[in-house]
């Protein structure tokens, strides 16, 4: 049996957030897969984790909570100086408390508050929206002069519009929203204006409650507006539900509306830039699609196992236990690493190839088990859409520019994807 230490240099490398913004990651996922699959990352600064690489563990791992719960340690990849900060104001490793920091039977309680709504009978009846906001997206594409960078002239924006629409922020607001989501998933990305300042861990985790605190001000006057005004959105929702029949405590109240607000959009928002990405690099593709539209759906797929934007989630073990051969012990920290998972060799033959012909395509980029995205109804629906719109309208795309990556171990994707096309 390997070591169970990961070589120094790899294990710098799965907490080194510029690693996840090019093909580095790959190759060091590829190599732990072939060598050293469940093995333990030892990193100056941070508590030592598991490094799980393999589609079956991340799967085993996810479909047992009870065993590897996620409210007992930080759900994202955090130094010990992050995570202490974090204990000092919230009084648990979270800054936040969404649905992906609950345990049993909270998480269920809380996450009943919502399902319905996301279940695709309910989602589908906001198609008809949803197909206006992509017309809207694809007009805006189509004045474009035939060149333009995809993410930031339509990619960020659209999925932004659907996901504020449901929760009910008004227009006004989404810049915010944005730029909020940016500072709470891309904080280690060296774009991110608001944490440009930060010279210290200190100082970096005071700018991330500065951003935790920004989504709570703005997000108690949507309450109070809504317990005056209801209307038929997500927010009225929240402001008004009950948990044992008492209204959501605060903390947990801007956990939910934030986790929607955010992951809502910057997943989907990478994930409709990849496909394009496919579509301006995989010779034929585009053709091939725009001739059998019922191809979108799979085009859909193979983009989200592709971009998987969610590069990685965090579980701890409640007892002693063994997984590969390996013996894991109660407390023990494991980071999910789907991005690996997604193109283990294993699963899905010639995983760097981008291939809409994978049947069954069993990617796993919204996890699995009790905390499987609830948006993934969603945000199939809504990029199936884009691409029903957009595709018979071009004729012909190819990059104009380097494709660039957000630098991030949380979530991470494309930030620019500069493009040349033509329209039919
Ligand atoms: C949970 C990925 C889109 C809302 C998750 C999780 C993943 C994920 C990996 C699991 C977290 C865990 O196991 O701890 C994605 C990807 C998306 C996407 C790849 C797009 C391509 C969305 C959308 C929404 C959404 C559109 C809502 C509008 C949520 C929520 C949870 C979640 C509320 C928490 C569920 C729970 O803990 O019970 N997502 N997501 N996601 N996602 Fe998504």
């Amino acid at each position: 049996m390997t070591n169970v230490t990961l070589p120094a240099d790899l294990a710098e490398k799965l907490v080194t957030s510029s690693v996840y913004a090019s093909g580095e990651l790959f190759d060091t996922y590829r190599w732990l897969r072939a060598n050293n699959p469940l093995g333990v990352a030892e990193v100056e600064g941070f508590d030592p984790f598991w490094v799980v690489t393999k589609h079956a563990d991340i799967l085993e791992i996810s479909r047992n909570n009870a065993l590897y719960p996620s409210a007992v340690r930080g759900t994202t990849l955090t130094s010990q100086s992050g995570e202490a900060r974090a204990r000092a104001i919230t009084g648990t490793p979270h800054l936040v408390r969404s649905l992906v920091q609950m345990d049993e039977p909270d998480h269920m309680k809380y996450r009943l508050l919502t399902q319905a709504w996301f279940m695709p009978a309910n989602v589908k009846k906001r198609e008809d929206d949803i197909r206006a906001l992509a017309r809207q997206a694809v007009d805006h594409f189509a004045a474009l002069p035939g060149e333009c960078d995809f993410v930031k002239d339509v990619a960020l924006h659209y999925p932004l519009r659907v996901v504020m629409n449901i929760l009910g922020v008004p227009e006004a607001d989404f810049g915010r929203m944005l730029r909020l989501t940016q500072e709470l998933f891309g904080a280690s990305d060296p774009d991110t204006e608001r944490f440009k300042a930060a010279l210290s861990d200190e100082q970096f985790a005071q700018l991330l409650i500065g951003v935790v605190q920004d989504f709570t001000d703005y997000f108690e006057t949507i309450t109070a507006d809504r317990r005056a005004n209801p209307r038929d959105d997500l927010a009225t929702l929240l402001a008004n539900a009950e948990i044992d029949g008492a209204p959501l405590p605060p903390f947990e109240r801007t956990g939910y509306y934030t986790i929607i607000a955010t992951a809502g959009h910057d997943t989907t928002s990478s994930t409709a830039a990849a496909a394009m990405w496919a579509l301006a690099t995989v010779p034929g593709l585009l053709d091939r699609v725009r001739a059998d539209l019922s191809l979108v759906p799979a085009l859909v797929e193979e983009s989200i196992r592709w971009a998987t934007p969610v590069k990685t989630f965090m579980r701890s073990a409640s007892a002693d236990t063994e997984l590969r051969g390996r013996q894991i012990k109660e407390n023990d920290w494991l980071m999910l690493c789907y991005a690996s998972g997604n193109r283990d060799e294993e699963v899905f033959p010639n995983p760097d190839t981008f291939d809409i012909d994978r049947k069954p395509n069993r990617q796993l980029a919204f996890g699995n088990g009790a905390h499987l995205c609830l948006g993934q109804h969603l945000a199939r629906l809504e990029m199936r859409i884009l691409y029903e719109e957009l595709i018979p309208k071009l004729k012909s795309v190819s990059l104009a520019g380097e494709p660039r990556l957000s630098e991030s171990f949380f979530v991470s994707g494309l930030k620019s994807l500069p493009i040349a096309f033509e329209l039919n």
